[in-house]
């Protein structure tokens, strides 16, 4: 399985990635998993890329591409991935159509996960993440603990940084002016599935895996 996912901030290209990835047996190759673990640990990485995540920008073409080359040529990306967050602009579509070709292993298919920005931003408003094991929740879909911690290791949970609402707002004009057009960038190359990203976790997930499978008819 070699798959992008596409979408507003809070589509839930995270959460479905996951599920994709794990029941495929294939990496989850997140580059902003990959930011803000490097902002966490304080690595160059993470020192370079702070100010840009935190006030809703983008990380330059050149510094985001070689990371994810560099992702994908380790050992278990061999059997496919699903990248979610990457790419994001046309040029960063470009460089993974050209990185692809080098492996002869092409792009299956990128999926956009479609919700308006309404949506998505009432999305983000709930979300809260685990500082300490990555574990993402929804105060209303997907609770953490009631004392507000994480279920899963015991950490408080608290809002992503650029989760407040005036970044918010800066993340979704950023989709709309650089990432939207690799919409058509996959459409005219015959590779883009539309997958309706509201309802529940479970609908969205059923509804993906029908579109990959009808498309592989
Ligand atoms: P990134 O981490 O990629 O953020 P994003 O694209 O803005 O996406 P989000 O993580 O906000 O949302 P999502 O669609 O994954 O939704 P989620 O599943 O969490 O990037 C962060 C930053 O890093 C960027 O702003 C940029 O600075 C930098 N960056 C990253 N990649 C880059 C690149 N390629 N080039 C340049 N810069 C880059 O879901 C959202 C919430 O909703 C969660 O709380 C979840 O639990 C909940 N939820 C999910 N699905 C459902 C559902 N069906 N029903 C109810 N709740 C749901």
């Amino acid at each position: 399985m070699r798959i992008v996912l596409l979408g507003l901030p809070g589509a839930g290209k995270g959460t479905q990635a996951a599920l994709l990835a794990s029941s495929a047996g294939v990496p989850h190759v997140a580059t902003g998993n990959i930011f803000r673990q490097a902002m966490t640990a304080g690595t160059p990485l993470g020192l370079q890329v702070r100010e840009i995540v935190e006030r809703g920008g983008l990380v330059p073409d050149q510094l985001t591409v070689a990371i994810v080359r560099q992702r994908l040529m380790e050992a278990d990306a061999a059997r496919g991935f699903v990248l979610d967050g990457f790419p994001r602009t046309v040029p960063q579509a470009l460089a993974l159509d050209a990185m692809l070709r080098g492996m002869a292993a092409p792009l299956e298919r990128a999926v956009l996960l479609q919700m308006t920005a309404d949506e998505a931003v009432a999305r983000l408003a709930g979300r809260r993440v685990c500082p300490r094991c990555g574990a993402t929740y929804h105060l209303q879909a997907a609770p953490p603990a009631p004392d507000g911690t994480c279920p899963r290791c015991g950490a408080a949970v608290e809002q992503r940084a650029d989760d407040r609402e005036e970044v918010q707002r800066r993340r979704v004009e950023a989709y709309e002016g650089e990432t939207a057009p690799l919409v058509p960038h996959y459409e005219a190359a015959g590779r883009l599935l539309r997958v309706p990203a509201g309802g529940d976790v479970a609908d969205v997930a059923a509804r993906l895996r029908a579109a990959l499978a009808g498309a592989a008819r």
